[in-house]
């Protein structure tokens, strides 16, 4: 019988990486996706056929991490045999203005989850999607006994199902991991996360079709990673045999000017002419510098970042002339169903 797996968040960036992971080990994947009135499965449309295929192996179902009902539904329906919580209100700079929904959603969306596998009495491992936005203030390296000082309600709502999943494995018994996992992009990442919006302002520069990038702090420091690597990460946690918290990250410190700067550089356009820095972007708390020490995975896991910063850069500049050149071709279809 093949493994049964249920994934949160499956149109995100992570979870669409992540089912396609899972489908390539012979999953049966279960996705759960919010009801939206624009189409939200873009990512996953590559590896979802229709569910009445005979190869169907991809399933979504409509739910919500503020609906306890449907995720009790949902879990008693699928019997999974793993739980990967990713669903989030994942944007740091909007959580101070939605601060009490991502509360709800990134926070007690994460003990629904563990609460309706309760109550649903399915024995099941669990993955939880904590983060480096946890360390907040704190200090680099940070690794997995590092004092969390969270600095957005993102990151508190974070601190709060980190401990929530802790506090499942300890009283419960179950097998729930924590991925503390630091910046990890891709042609996926969303647009308003800095990497993608730079990658895409480069393209469309270079194209004529832009002429200035509006950003915020420069200065801020991130261990930037590559999320298809990421997703591996999480998998491998859930097959040991006993759960644990593992940091992932690559070590390789950079500021978003770096990134900046290197972005342009691929395309031959000096970026000064074209970067204004705008208020609206800057953070009431900022958290100055992510740099993680991935070594318990290393050694636990197995696991080791391959891909480096320029070739990441590389990547998303690519995929983004890339994507304008089919746009601009009219190339893309949007699937219907
Ligand atoms: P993402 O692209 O923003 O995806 C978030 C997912 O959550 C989307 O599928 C979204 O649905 C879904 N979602 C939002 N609100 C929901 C709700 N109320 N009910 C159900 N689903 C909901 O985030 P990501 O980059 O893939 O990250 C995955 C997880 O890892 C998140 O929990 C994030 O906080 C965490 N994390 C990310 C990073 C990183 O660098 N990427 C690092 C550490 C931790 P829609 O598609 O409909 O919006
Ligand atoms: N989004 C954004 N937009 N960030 C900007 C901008 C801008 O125009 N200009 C500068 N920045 C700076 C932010 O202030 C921050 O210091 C840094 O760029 C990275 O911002 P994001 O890409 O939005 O990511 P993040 O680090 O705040 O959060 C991401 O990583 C976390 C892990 O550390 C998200 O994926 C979170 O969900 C994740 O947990």
């Amino acid at each position: 019988m093949p493994k049964v797996a249920l994934i949160t968040g499956t149109t995100g960036q992570d979870g669409s990486y992540l089912a396609e992971l899972l489908l390539d080990k012979g999953y049966v994947v279960h996705g759960l996706k919010r009801r939206s009135s624009s189409f939200n499965t873009e990512r996953i449309e590559r590896v979802d056929v229709h569910p009445r295929h005979p190869d169907a192996r991809l399933f979504l179902h409509y739910g919500d991490l503020g609906d306890m009902g449907s995720l009790v539904h949902l879990i008693r329906e699928v019997q999974p045999d793993e739980v990967y919580n990713l669903g989030a209100q994942s944007h740091v700079r909007v959580s101070f203005d939605v601060p009490g929904y991502t509360a709800d959603v990134t926070g007690l969306g994460a003990v629904r989850v563990m609460e309706a596998i309760r109550i649903a009495g399915v024995n099941c491992r669990v993955y939880q999607a904590s983060s480096s936005e946890m360390y907040g203030s704190t200090p680099p390296p940070q690794r997995e006994t590092t004092p969390f000082h969270p600095r957005s309600p993102y990151g508190c709502s974070k601190v709060f199902a980190y401990w929530s999943a802790v506090n499942y494995r300890e009283a419960w018994d179950m097998h729930v991991s924590n991925g503390i996992l630091f910046n990890h992009e891709s042609p996926r990442r969303g647009e308003n996360f800095v990497t993608r919006k730079i990658s895409r302002a480069v393209a469309r520069i270079e194209a004529g079709i832009q002429d200035t990038l509006f950003l915020g702090n420069l200065d801020a420091v991130r261990d930037w990673g590559y999320a298809p690597e990421y997703v591996e990460a999480m998998w491998l946690m859930l097959q040991q045999d006993k759960p644990d918290d593992y940091v992932i990250a690559t070590g390789e410190a950079r500021t978003v000017r770096e990134f900046v700067h290197a972005a342009f550089a691929m395309v031959d356009i000096d970026w000064e002419k074209h970067v204004q820095i705008d208020p609206q972007y800057m953070r009431p708390t900022e958290v100055d510098a992510l740099i993680g020490d991935a070594s318990k995975a290393r050694e636990q896991l197995g696991w080791v970042p391959k891909t480096g910063f320029t070739d990441l850069v590389r990547i998303m500049v690519d995929a983004d002339r890339q994507l304008l050149e089919d746009e601009r071709m009219g190339r893309l279809v949007r699937i219907d169903r």
